[in-house]
């Protein structure tokens, strides 16, 4: 195999069968779309590729920047298009939430730009939030930026369907599979795939991953997230269902240390969600089938993702204290949830609560409730490996985005023997949806 260029390597990956006596289904074949064998590591190359090309030599002429709104790989791959083309490349997110992948990004020559968000992930409808603007400030004409626009760009859904399908109905001599899986970010992949596969036939069924309203999966968006991304059509699955962070820690590490394929979270997801769903229709199937996942990107970068939730993996203590390791009916049951009209009218009772808002930092420099201490998730995490970090005789407000966080977190302190924390019903968002006063820094 020889080259030109490493972008022409882009492409053409492989598709891998999983051993049955891995998957245990017995009418269907599973396959792994192996994405992560792109050059630049992920499903996101051939976007990035795709997107940033028919525009790199006028943007080398006019010296402008390449940008785009991604904290991974779509970042990373454009970040190495760039600087193969002479262009500066910068990051724009409103948090970083793997470290291994910040650092890469700057080893790569990103310039990476942290905004405020204050639900935490980009909603083109909320004209208030710093990313929205930045995002419709890029749209503008005259702009030094090169704007690749994952989101809204049908260039990332194009680069699927002439690519990443088409591959599989070869690989399959001629045939599109029965089952497509995927997980959706952008939602850029599983569209662009599911388009050409049904065009071929027409009764391919699409399942779409999305991460449990809890968790966080990096690469891919919860449920609600979804809505906000512009090639998001809910037409495209027959069927969303979502997988929680420990699905998809368990799904990589089955394909890692049985398969032997280096998967990261959302190849885990995809496989632990395709075997979930596929078992509940393989005892009636009387004629075999053909399934097919995609495997995002490998897993080094996500050393810390699963030290932080899985610590006995990487041969440390299990975890004490962990919100994530909570059921939702445990939830449901143990967290007392508090409404905006009875959260403010006990933050302003003595004892007033203290309250602790879970977002990261940029969100609460943006908005916060006067008076709130700011601990993000992560590092709110940490401390309650330790024990209470406060007095039990204090009361607590757990703050979060939308209110499914700080009541995971709720539950959890009143396990720990907290008796009086709640979680405040709806979170931030609807603190501000009621006009009750948010103040900024
Ligand atoms: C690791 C990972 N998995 C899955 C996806 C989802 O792909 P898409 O954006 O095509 O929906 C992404 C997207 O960024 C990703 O980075």
């Amino acid at each position: 195999m020889r080259y030109d260029s490493i972008t022409d390597a882009i492409g053409n990956t492989p598709l891998v069968r999983i051993d049955p006596a891995v998957h245990g289904l017995t009418h269907i074949d599973l396959y792994a779309k192996l994405e992560m064998l792109n050059p630049f590591g992920s499903v996101k190359d051939r976007p990035a590729w795709n997107m940033a090309r028919p525009h790199l030599a006028a943007a080398a002429e006019r010296g402008e920047t390449v940008v785009e709104l991604s904290s991974g790989n779509t970042a990373k791959a454009l970040a190495l298009l760039a600087g193969m083309h002479g262009l500066k490349f910068k990051s724009v997110t409103n948090r970083m939430r793997i470290p291994e992948i910040k650092e890469l990004l700057l080893l790569l020559g990103a310039e990476i730009e942290e905004l405020p968000g204050q639900s935490e992930c980009l909603d083109p409808t909320d004209t208030d939030d710093p990313l929205t603007r930045f995002h419709q400030a890029l749209a503008e004409p005259g702009g030094a930026y090169l704007h690749t626009d994952q989101y809204f760009n049908p260039r990332n859904t194009e680069a699927h369907a002439t690519g990443t399908g088409p591959e599989i109905i070869k690989d399959l001599e001629g045939r599109a599979p029965d089952w497509f899986i995927a997980c959706v970010g952008t939602a850029g992949s599983s569209t662009g795939v599911a388009r050409v596969l049904r065009e071929h036939d027409p009764d391919v069924r699409v399942l779409g991953l999305v991460a449990h309203k809890s968790d966080f999966i990096p690469g891919i968006r919860t449920i609600d997230e979804v809505h906000q991304v512009g090639l998001f059509d809910p037409a495209t699955y027959d069927t969303i269902e979502s997988v929680t962070a420990d699905e998809a820690i368990d799904g990589m590490m089955t394909l890692i240390r049985r398969c032997g394929l280096l998967s990261g979270p959302t190849g885990g997801a995809a496989f632990q969600g395709a075997i979930r769903h596929l078992r509940t229709v393989d005892e009636e199937l009387t004629e075999r089938q053909t399934a097919v996942f995609i495997v995002c990107d490998r897993a080094e970068s996500y050393l810390g993702y699963v030290r932080q939730r899985r610590p006995e993996l990487l041969g440390r203590p299990p975890r004490k204290n962990s919100a994530a390791t909570l059921t939702e009916a445990e939830v449901r049951d143990e967290a007392k949830v508090i409404d905006i009209d009875a959260a403010r009218r006990w933050i302003d009772a003595d004892p007033a609560p203290l309250v602790i808002d879970l977002r990261g930092p940029h969100a609460y420099a943006a908005l916060h409730i006067d008076g709130s201490v700011n601990i993000a998730d992560e590092l709110f995490d940490e401390l309650l490996r330790g024990g209470l970090p406060f007095s039990r005789r204090r009361p607590v407000l757990l703050a979060c985005p939308v209110g499914e966080k700080s009541a995971r977190y709720a539950a959890l302190l009143t396990r720990m023997g907290h008796p009086d924390v709640r979680s405040l019903s709806g979170g931030i968002v609807a603190w501000r949806d009621a006009g009750a006063p948010l103040v900024r820094d």
